[in-house]
């Protein structure tokens, strides 16, 4: 039999509906299972759009394509949350892992460890931009966030922390507290979180800056505040791009108050935006490294300053914050394959250039209907008021083409595709959504 060559760089091919009908045998079984707010949150969605929601089921990828149970192959625009910045494997931090795990699923965490987490930490050390940091891993986005809260209490003994209207830094408990994406995911738990958190406008354009800032120097003034938790550019909320004076405000204002200054790059960070660092050339106390930093697999960072990170040390000897999973080999071996990858194909800029074309062929195909915002290959499309993103993203999935919706107000469809797409195939989605959004425009 005559063999396939998949390139993973492949237009939709839509052979069934979807979902089809495995897809929909599995995720039936799937709703029976896993947590009732899954499916819940389904039903909702569907009452809300008047269109099905029902989930395909992925069952491989390759490149930017993923193939569903049915056997239709789409193109991939949010690349596991953002995580898959070389795209589906195979790739070099897919084959790293798989290595690695053939060597050692798992050390002994901070007892004893391995020369690929040492490897892996020294790499991270070096993204951060002042020589000496010091790196503390985890598994999620979440885990990172949680160590950089517990860097700032520790290092400055103030509890405080401003975050950000529209922000989402994850969802245990410490990230929970500062989230200001949907107050409703907060709401249920507010019994169980004890940061006190003072939350502040994300200033969306220069307009609304001196307020966002006022409200920061107006949380400061108490002095009990320890840490300004910020995202270079809103992830979740909508890809919102902040003014350029904003992070520069914001590390001076931190300094005049003894807070630190942590910078949530778990979306931003490691090319996405077009160069390593969206932060960049803000100096951050405390940064925060996930998603794409492991290229699919599970491994986060927390990174500081050497004097912030002291304050660790300090605490008497015992070690206060680790994880069974923390720093496992393939995750280690993956993240360091990664960085070597982005810098040895020039990823950051290939997502900047890449990007702003695309931004603008999108900004040009949707016209007034809606507003492109985001930097690189982080991309955010607003949809006016009388256009459902819901209903969009459903039809751009039956046309092979994935995506997530999000925005503060749900309002944008939000785009994070591998830093390895070929063109081709965002234009091919940038003319099937300028279709879509045609048809379903009133009047
Ligand atoms: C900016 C930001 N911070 C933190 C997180 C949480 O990461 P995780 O889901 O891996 O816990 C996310 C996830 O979307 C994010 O976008």
């Amino acid at each position: 039999m005559e063999r396939v060559v998949e390139s993973g760089q492949d237009l939709p091919s839509i052979v069934v509906a979807p979902p089809g009908p495995r897809s929909r045998e599995l995720a039936a079984r799937m709703a029976e299972v896993e947590s009732p707010a899954f499916d819940a949150r389904r039903q909702a969605r569907a009452a809300r759009s008047g269109e099905d929601q029902a989930p395909i089921v992925y069952a491989r990828g390759r490149g930017a394509n993923v193939f569903d149970a049915d056997g239709n192959r789409y193109v991939d625009l949010t690349a596991g949350f953002g995580a898959l910045l070389l795209g589906h494997a195979p790739n070099e931090a897919s084959e790293a892992a798989r290595v690695a795990a053939g060597d050692l699923v798992i050390a002994l965490g901070d007892v004893y460890s391995t020369e690929i987490k040492l490897r892996a930490c020294e790499a991270i050390r070096d993204l951060f931009p002042e020589p000496g940091a010091r790196v503390m891993l985890g598994l999620s986005g979440a885990d990172a966030v949680t160590c950089a809260l517990k860097t700032a209490l520790l290092a400055t003994g103030k509890p405080g922390v401003i975050a950000f209207e529209g922000s989402y830094h994850g969802l245990s408990y410490g990230p929970l507290a500062a989230l200001g994406f949907a107050p409703a995911f907060r709401e249920p738990f507010v019994p169980h979180l004890g940061v006190p958190v003072t939350f502040a406008p994300y200033p969306e354009s220069a307009a609304g800056l001196d307020a966002s800032i006022e409200a920061v120097r107006a949380a400061l003034a108490s002095g009990s505040v320890g840490a300004i938790l910020v995202e270079p550019i809103l992830g979740r909320g909508g890809c919102v791009v902040p003014p350029a004076g904003f992070l520069p405000e914001l590390r001076s204002i931190a300094d005049a108050a003894g807070a630190l200054l942590v910078v949530d790059e778990i979306w931003t960070g490691m090319g996405r935006t077009g160069s390593m660092l969206a932060s960049s050339p803000v100096v951050p106390d405390v940064l925060c490294l996930g998603k794409g930093l492991g290229g699919g697999l599970p491994i986060s960072a927390c990174v500081g300053r050497r004097a912030v990170m002291e304050a660790w040390g300090g605490h008497g000897g015992t070690r206060i914050h680790t994880g069974t999973h923390f720093g496992s080999p393939p995750a280690c071996a993956a993240a360091l394959a990664t960085i070597e990858a982005l810098r040895a194909r020039d990823l950051p800029a290939r997502a900047r250039e890449v990007g702003d074309v695309w931004r603008s062929e999108l900004q040009a195909a949707c016209g007034e209907a809606a507003v492109v915002r985001g930097a690189g290959l982080m991309v955010g499309v607003a949809l006016p008021s009388s256009i459902d993103p819901l209903a969009v993203a459903r039809e751009l999935l039956a046309r092979g083409f994935i995506v997530l919706t999000g925005g503060a107000r749900g309002d944008a469809l939000t785009l994070s595709p591998p830093l390895t797409i070929e063109p081709s195939l965002l234009r091919a989605f940038t003319d099937a959504l300028a279709e879509t959004i045609r048809k379903r425009r009133p009047g």
